[in-house]
């Protein structure tokens, strides 16, 4: 595995835009310094917040083309909206690109706007560092930082279930993968019984 913080930057240049390039690199700041607090590599966690977003600004046809050349089945919701594919054609492009092969940090990549039941440390840490960047306003973030600071379960744990409860308030569609690791959180809470 390659964990190369220049070149990652350079495919960012390439690939991302204007507009997206602070929340990138907001991402890639936060994820370091959670990583920090936290006794994680901070290295890694630098290396995923750039990758995370590279296909984000990618036409529909080009997203399309790109998961057939990687073989991915698509969702009926891919299918409809092919940005939602952008996680995980990241995480393939990382696997081919840079020898990525830790299967936690591919699916750090692969479900970071989702969230997802079987994430490790490395993936509630981009899914917190997505959500929590400094360019991200809205209310409770300063609250869910602080809490992510502290602890990155219970920090996941609280923007995930920020994420639903705005979703549900506007009536927007929710993935799979968020409504299953919610409800594993809330088995575990309650001792593996619900
Ligand atoms: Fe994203
Ligand atoms: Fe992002």
């Amino acid at each position: 595995m390659i964990v190369d913080i220049d070149e990652i930057k350079n495919v960012v240049n390439l690939l991302v835009s204007k507009d997206r390039l602070l929340h990138v690199e907001g991402t890639a700041k936060f994820a370091k310094t959670l990583a920090r607090v936290h006794g994680l590599d901070e290295n890694i966690a630098e290396f995923i917040g750039y990758a995370h977003d590279i296909f984000r600004d990618i036409n529909q046809r080009k997203l399309l083309k790109l998961a057939r050349g990687y073989n991915l089945s698509l969702t009926d919701e891919e299918k409809l909206h092919p940005i939602l594919l952008h996680g995980k054609l990241a995480a393939e492009f990382l696997r081919f690109r840079f020898n990525v092969d830790d299967e936690e940090l591919l699916d750090a990549v692969r479900y970071h706007t989702s969230g997802y039941k079987n994430f490790g440390i490395y993936g509630k840490l981009l899914f917190l560092a997505d959500s929590l960047e400094e360019t991200r306003n809205y209310p409770n973030v300063n609250k869910l930082r602080e809490i992510a600071f502290k602890d990155i379960e219970m920090g996941y744990f609280e923007v995930l279930r920020n994420k639903l409860i705005y979703a549900i308030e506007r009536n927007l569609f929710i993935l799979k993968e968020s409504i299953e690791s919610w409800n594993e959180l809330i088995r575990k809470r309650k001792g593996g019984s619900i």
